[in-house]
């Protein structure tokens, strides 16, 4: 099955113009690595170049939408659609050649998420959601995982660059869970990807602090749609203004706030 509405199919186009780009630079970067000035400015363009793709395509096809893109910032229009973008999310990993990142999108209606893509160019695994009608990996119904016991579970976290404050409560939350359930924590770098796989039911549960919303609109719609559970630290709806994320499968939910509370 397929999911195929005029918006996905938009949303589609753009990221996969933009991904040619994407694995052409990335073939780049390993040569980078040696040179004396290393890719860091490279990196920077690649990401300024693919996010105008993915702007020009979406704008072509819906030059009325509004839109908030890492990069870019914001482009008001008067219109109640926004496209929330990251170009690559997982810069770090893309900077040093290491095959884990992705081009995130999500479509805001009235201020909720209503589709959501999450595409990783080098592995060709395209994760799309649309409320109301589920979510899928390159065309196969996902959903999230139905383990319902910590120590059986892989959970993913991520350290973002944030401020001194919060890293230490990000330290303390992983100390945490590490002293108290004996569950290995995974720190791929990427959050869109991680909120995939959690809805994908490859991993089955994600927490972290600073997130923006551009790294997680995208992703909060396929966790819904693959019916996980999406909540700040407290279990509350309030995890975008609060930046703070725990996604999870129905299973492991009250478990995983009763941690990080
Ligand atoms: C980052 C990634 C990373 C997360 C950071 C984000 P970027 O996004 O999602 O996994 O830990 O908080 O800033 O900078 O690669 O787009
Ligand atoms: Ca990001
Ligand atoms: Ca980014």
């Amino acid at each position: 099955m397929k999911l195929s509405s005029a918006n996905i199919n938009v949303m589609v186009k753009a990221c996969r113009k933009a991904a040619k780009t994407l694995i052409r630079d990335f073939g780049e970067i390993e040569n980078l690595q040696v040179s004396r000035k290393g890719p860091g400015d490279f990196v920077s363009a690649s990401d300024k170049k693919v996010e105008k793709i993915i702007i020009d395509e979406l704008l072509k096809a819906r030059p009325n939408y509004s839109i908030l893109s890492e990069e870019i910032g914001k482009i008001d229009n008067d219109n109640s659609f926004k496209w929330i973008i990251d170009p690559i999310d997982g810069t770090a990993n893309f900077l040093h050649g290491i095959p884990h990142f992705a081009i995130s999108i999500g479509l805001e209606h009235n201020e909720e998420i209503i589709c959501g893509i999450v595409y990783d160019p080098i592995k060709d695994e395209m994760f799309v959601a649309e409320k109301g009608n589920g979510s899928y990996l390159n065309n196969q119904r996902i959903r999230v995982s139905s383990r319902s016991k910590l120590e059986n579970c892989i959970i993913f976290t991520g350290g973002p660059r944030m401020e001194a404050k919060d890293r230490e409560l990000s330290l303390e939350e992983y100390k945490k869970f590490s002293s108290i359930v004996h569950t290995p924590i995974r720190k791929m770098g990427s959050a869109a990807l991680d909120l995939a796989y959690v809805a994908a039911g490859r991993c089955d549960g994600f927490w972290q602090r600073c997130l923006n919303y551009w790294d997680i609109a995208a992703g909060i719609i396929l966790i819904k749609e693959a019916g996980g559970f999406v909540t700040d630290f407290n279990g509350n709806n309030t995890y975008i203004k609060n930046k703070t994320i725990l996604a999870t499968n129905s299973g492991i939910n009250k478990e995983m706030i009763e941690v990080l509370k």
